[in-house]
């Protein structure tokens, strides 16, 4: 595939005002977000869910593209069109998550390496003649007693490489996401180490495999203290321990980077988003710096929507505003007080 168009797909999933919904949960990860809301995880309520979300008016404002979970990508609206169809003629690019999950790494006891190389080559030819034009694989770091070792580290950055070798012949573009989780007490020093480390040994696999890293998006966690330690930190404080562990490990040639959530609010996500790109502003960086988000996006509108279509047009104004939020913060453009003086669509 011509590096160029890579590239250019890259640039428009993280242009100026937009960035990428993460709607490609596991069966078994929606099956748990509807049991939180009390909706039973069949087959068609997972379709009207994110119908409901893909086909919300306007969304392209801020939203570029969509990441569909193997699921989603073969199935049918409630009016019979193709999701796929949908989220096209919406203006959005439809991607695919391509792994199968993240397993016990043999050896260790609470680490884990992802899964879904097999018969990659083929599922990716599958996935591009359906509409995807961008895929996604999710490494799981796990910050512990003595863990990471360099042993877990090695082997999901291998695979990481090994899946973007495979998407770029395919003709898409690759979203790598190795995820340093945010679960547990370290300090946001640990993180940034970690992290760090990490994403070290990322690129070092991405160039040994002649990955073209600028036909490719990098997904990253922002460097923060574990969630269930007692010291918390300041959006100022993360945007600029993030943006220095990334000036460390990122080549400039990475067109861009798109946050996950991760597990924080909705809110603390759009305001360290926001407080990560007015630091870049400032000091100038070469990368894009947008989201990826699952849970930070979809919160407000899966509590409101409660399995019932009924709700539907609630549920999208809410993915709508938190869409417009995020967008801002993509900007460094958000304020607090934009939460309470919202759009209609
Ligand atoms: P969260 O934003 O909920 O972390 O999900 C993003 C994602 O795609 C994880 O793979």
């Amino acid at each position: 595939m011509d590096s160029y168009v890579l590239n250019h797909i890259a640039k428009a999933l993280v242009g100026p005002s937009v960035g990428i919904l993460a709607a490609d949960e596991s069966t078994g990860t929606i099956g748990k977000r509807f049991q939180a809301i009390g909706v039973q995880s069949t087959e068609e309520n997972r379709r009207n869910y994110r119908e409901m979300l893909v086909a919300t008016e306007g969304i392209s404002q801020y939203i570029s593209g969509v990441i569909l979970y193997d699921e989603t990508i073969k199935q049918s609206s409630s009016e019979g069109l193709r999701l796929v169809d949908v989220i096209i003629s919406k203006g959005l690019i439809p991607g695919i998550k391509v792994d199968t999950g993240a397993k016990p790494l043999a050896g260790t006891k609470d680490e884990l390496v992802t899964e879904g190389l097999d018969g990659l080559r083929q599922r990716l030819a599958e996935y591009r003649e359906l509409g995807a034009r961008f895929t996604k694989w999710r490494a799981v770091i796990t910050i512990g007693n003595d863990i990471p070792s360099s042993y877990c580290i090695h082997v999901n950055a291998h695979a990481l490489g090994r899946f973007a070798a495979l998407t770029q012949e395919a003709g898409m573009v690759p979203i790598v996401e190795p995820e340093v989780l945010m679960d547990g007490t370290h300090s946001i020093d640990v993180c940034h180490d970690v992290t760090r480390t990490t994403l070290k040994q990322v690129f070092y696999e991405l160039n040994s495999q002649g990955v073209d890293l600028t036909g490719m998006l990098l997904k990253p966690n922002m460097i923060l203290p574990g969630k269930a330690g007692s010291i918390k930190a300041e959006p100022s404080e993360i945007a600029e321990r993030t943006i220095d562990c990334f000036q460390d490990s990122i080549p400039e040639s990475v067109p861009g980077i798109v946050f996950l959530s991760g597990g924080q609010s909705d809110d603390e996500a759009t305001a360290n988003l926001d407080a990560i790109n007015r630091k870049a502003q400032e000091i100038g960086v070469s990368w894009e710096l947008s989201f990826s988000y699952g849970r930070g996006l979809q919160s407000a509108p899966l509590e409101i929507w409660k399995g019932d279509n009924v709700n539907r047009s609630r549920a999208q104004q809410a993915f709508y505003n938190r869409a417009y939020l995020t967008s801002a913060a993509r900007q460094g453009k958000y304020d607090k007080v934009m939460e309470t003086n919202l759009l209609e669509i």
